[in-house]
């Protein structure tokens, strides 16, 4: 029987890796790209969803841990550092934990949700809360790896980026050609600027590390549009953000690391990079959850409330085929889905142990 083997074994031609690598994997990837009916419905278009939250921590950071995690014992470290809005530092934590390397993770005090902080408890890293925001935290990491002996392994090392690409290759896989649009979050611009890497080696001849040249799979590369949460927009401005706000806060972030890969991504697609308000994230997290089935964590909903938005603006395309990439899983952050369109709480109806009255409160008797 065949069992998917994690993306460096899927993916070994077209990552730098050889024969001779120790792979560090959890089985990431092979994730399910899922038709959203409701999305192509409204939209006239053929979406589909790249559910993300099913990788081993419930993140796309997962394919890029597995090549970022390979790299730091391939070069002997000891221990691997992070900074992160949540995510990072619970794959960060898992992929440690197989690798048998101390790592330490640091996130910004008191606003990270409360299942990515269990996890990195649980994976037993060395938890760092910093009185500052994700921006601080990554400019600290970066000096820790820089003066002492510590692995970083957030996305401005270039393993994670090779690792994330492998996401477009499984989307060009299951379509039999790229989409005419790919829309995603996007927070510190690693993922996009990723895609926008495996979509482009996925359209040409490729110089295989094994040696020979592979054939291009795809015919095209699709337009990529991005979507940041409002209040924590730095590509909508035009520079980072000293600020940033949002409720989605896996993409809290205002001074982007990959933000060159993502101007490439946005200018040479011809796509853009927009923002989007907590509300509407919101809109789209409860429209996932409540019409397609797929429950998410709010930023990872960011995409399609872009799609969303520029439907409703009357900007969207019909017709195209659209994937969309939705990040990270709802378990993650399950509080939202506790509230109401109007923010309420939404209370259980509570009914007697018996079948009449359960089947009155359904309206059966
Ligand atoms: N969606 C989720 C659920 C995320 O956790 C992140 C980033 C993004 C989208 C944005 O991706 O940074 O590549 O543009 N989370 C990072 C973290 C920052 O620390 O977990 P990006």
């Amino acid at each position: 029987a065949h069992q998917w083997r994690g993306v460096i074994n899927e993916y070994a031609e077209r990552l730098p890796v050889d024969q001779d690598t120790k792979v560090i994997t959890l089985g990431e990837g092979g994730t399910p790209l899922v038709f959203a009916p409701a999305l192509s419905e409204l939209t006239g278009n053929k979406v589909y969803l790249k559910v993300e939250g099913m990788n081993p921590t419930g993140s796309f950071k997962d394919r890029g841990m597995t090549m970022a995690m390979t790299a730091a014992v391939q070069a002997g470290a000891q221990a691997v550092v992070c900074a992160s809005t949540g995510n990072t530092s619970a794959s960060a934590a898992a992929y440690a934990t197989q690798a048998g390397l101390k790592c330490a993770v640091l996130v910004p005090d008191g606003r990270i949700a409360m299942g990515k902080l269990s996890q990195a408890i649980a994976h037993g890293a060395e938890l760092l809360q910093v009185d500052g925001n994700f921006d601080d935290c990554l400019d600290i990491a970066r000096k820790l790896s820089e003066y002492y002996p510590v692995f970083l392994v957030n996305s401005v090392n270039p393993a994670r980026i090779q690792g994330q690409k492998t996401a477009a290759f499984e989307i060009v896989d299951a379509l039999g050609d790229a989409p005419d649009f790919h829309i995603l979050p996007v927070g510190n611009a690693g993922n996009i600027t990723a895609y926008w890497k495996g979509y482009t080696e996925y359209s040409q001849p490729y110089d295989s590390p094994t040696g020979g040249v592979l054939p291009a799979v795809s015919t095209k590369r699709p337009i990529m549009w991005g979507f940041q949460a409002a209040g924590a927009a730095p590509f909508v401005a035009g520079h980072p953000i000293t600020n940033p706000e949002t409720i989605a806060t896996a993409i809290r972030i205002g001074n982007p690391a990959s933000w060159d890969g993502a101007i490439a991504a946005r200018d040479e697609s011809g796509g853009l990079i927009d923002a989007v308000t907590d509300e509407e994230i919101l809109e789209a997290h409860r429209w996932l959850s409540s019409k397609e089935g797929v429950f998410v964590e709010p930023g990872s909903a960011a995409g399609v409330a872009g799609l969303l938005k520029y439907h409703r603006a009357g900007n969207a395309p019909t017709g195209a085929t659209i994937a969309i990439t939705v990040t990270g899983h709802g378990l993650k952050d399950p509080q939202w889905a506790l509230k109401g369109a109007d923010g309420t709480e939404v209370q259980p109806t509570k009914v007697g142990a018996d079948v009449l009255s359960t089947a009155k409160v359904l309206g059966l008797a």
